[in-house]
């Protein structure tokens, strides 16, 4: 049924939401707690309407009249990169997605072929389509018990950039949807060892560097260009983020072509709104960093203890950080075994939010994943309570769900993306080609990219979690892949 035109369902399904009470683990990292980020708290209210200006407005986005000096949006940038150790930094409006997509296009003026991680975000494949830019895919180590995808060493980028030597640049992601960070510096090494940049898509590590017991940021371990979505866990407003360009030997080079590039994606009507909390969430960093920070950690790191001592949930944290690639942890990310203690990670999900409100970031079949954004805090014993409450189940009657192996490729990604296409009925898909990038959602992260050759694995994983209760399946062409999109013959 059409509702009323006098209805705002979108509007009134948000301000319900927002009243209600829940324990948030998940983006963005504010977590709705006005108490901990009071500067951005401020942003909102009465005065939302008049902060709501139109870019260009002089005195803000632009010098003064009459100033000769850097408008406040170029101070802002220039306080970002200082804070995080840039040569210069961007604010994007459209999310690190936007970041990835620049990458992409600025890349691709250097040359046509890239090394990237096979496990980037789907906003890496949908850049190097735009921008015609040829991936060569390095794999990242995978945990099958968990049935997470972590980075990729040095070694396995060294091989891969050895065999394509024409490649332009190397594009990883770090850390991981799980907080798993990479050795950036050895990454950065074997990259620079071949006279090219090493990105880093950084979309989860926004806070790193504020506080003594945070990995090193990426910038800081000789990254060249560093994606980054500080609304997740850097405390700005969903959709904003930043791209960072280090001081390094590639900065020349790459410098006016993301400026080019940064033109052709980014709109002509960024939110000031966006803008300001990024320079808020800087601030905040900077200054409350420790404290704040300290105290998330903290929270974190007794529901970690109290979970342990319960003895019900296998603490995956060791097993994730023996992983080849894996040098620290995130410690503002809490990853639950929930199916050692009896019930799998999307049922545990489920109920965490039915019975208890409590809404983490992501669940596997095996795990759940929560997070905790710079300064937030939560109410560790209710969480734990939550936790021991769900039911422990018999697990033979809930199979582990396995991540399918990789498509093969039979086609060149753009060259497939941009082919006539058809629709066919699932069952039918078996053996064509991919014309989408399949993504099962969170963590984004393309099962299948157009090109490759879809096998029964691939499409029974993406339809047990497109039929899961909070899973979704990014591009596909209805929302229980009943059928795919593939190559027309
Ligand atoms: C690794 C990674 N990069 C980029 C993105 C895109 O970030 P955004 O949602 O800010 O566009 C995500 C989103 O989850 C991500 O996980």
């Amino acid at each position: 049924m059409t509702p009323e035109p006098a209805s705002a369902p979108y509007a009134d399904a948000l301000q319900r939401n927002a009243a209600e009470h829940w324990m948030r683990l998940g983006v963005p990292g504010h977590q709705y707690q006005p108490e901990h980020h009071r500067a951005l708290a401020s942003l909102a209210g009465p005065g939302m309407l008049a902060m709501d200006i139109p870019m260009f407005t002089e005195g803000v986005d632009l010098p003064a009249p009459g100033s000769d000096g850097p408008s406040p949006l170029r101070q802002a940038m220039d306080l970002a990169a200082q804070a995080w150790g840039a040569r210069r930094t961007w604010f994007l409006t459209n999310g690190a997605s936007q970041g990835n997509h620049v990458a992409c296009l600025a890349l691709r003026s250097l040359g046509a072929i890239a090394v990237v991680q096979r496990s980037v975000h789907t906003s890496v494949i949908d850049g190097a389509i735009l921008a015609g830019l040829r991936l060569e895919f390095v794999l990242p180590t995978i945990d099958p018990a968990l049935g997470i995808a972590h980075g990729v060493t040095a070694a396995a980028l060294e091989q891969q950039l050895r065999d394509h030597p024409d490649a332009v640049a190397a594009y990883v992601v770090t850390p991981s949807y799980f907080g798993a960070c990479a050795d950036v510096s050895a990454l950065a090494d074997v990259t620079h060892a071949r006279g090219i940049p090493l990105i880093v898509d950084e979309a989860w590590g926004s806070h790193f560097g504020f506080h003594p017991e945070l990995p090193a940021s990426a910038l800081h371990s000789g990254a060249d260009l560093v994606i980054s979505s500080t609304h997740k866990l850097g405390g700005s407003l969903t959709q904003s983020a930043m791209l960072h360009l280090a001081d390094g030997p590639y900065a020349d080079l790459l410098d006016p072509l993301i400026d080019r590039a940064m033109m052709t994606v980014q709109t002509t009507s960024p939110s000031a709104l966006l803008y300001a909390s990024l320079d808020l969430a800087r601030r905040d960093l900077q200054l409350n960093g420790l404290e704040g920070v300290g105290g998330s950690i903290a929270d974190l790191e007794r529901a970690r203890a109290l979970i342990s001592k319960r003895g019900r949930f296998v603490d995956p944290d060791p097993s994730i950080h023996a992983a080849a690639d894996v040098i620290a942890l995130d410690p503002l990310r809490i990853v639950i075994d929930t199916r050692s203690g009896g019930t799998p990670g999307f049922v545990a999900r489920r109920m965490l939010e039915e019975n208890s409100l409590i809404h983490v970031e992501m669940a596997t079949d095996s795990c759940i994943v929560g997070l905790l954004g710079a300064g937030s805090r939560i109410d560790v014993d209710y969480l734990v309570e939550a936790l021991h409450e769900l039911p422990v189940m018999d697990l033979g009657d809930h199979p582990p769900i396995h991540l399918p192996p990789l498509g093969t490729r039979a086609m060149d990604l753009r060259e497939a993306y941009f082919s006539p296409t058809e629709i066919v009925p699932v069952g039918e898909a078996t053996g064509r080609i991919s014309a989408d990038s399949l993504a099962a959602y969170p963590p984004g992260v393309p099962n299948i990219l157009p090109g490759e050759i879809i096998t029964d694995a691939i499409s029974d994983f993406l339809r047990s979690t497109a039929a899961s209760p909070y899973g979704w399946v990014r591009g596909s062409v209805d929302p229980l892949l009943q059928r795919m999109r593939v190559i027309a013959r």
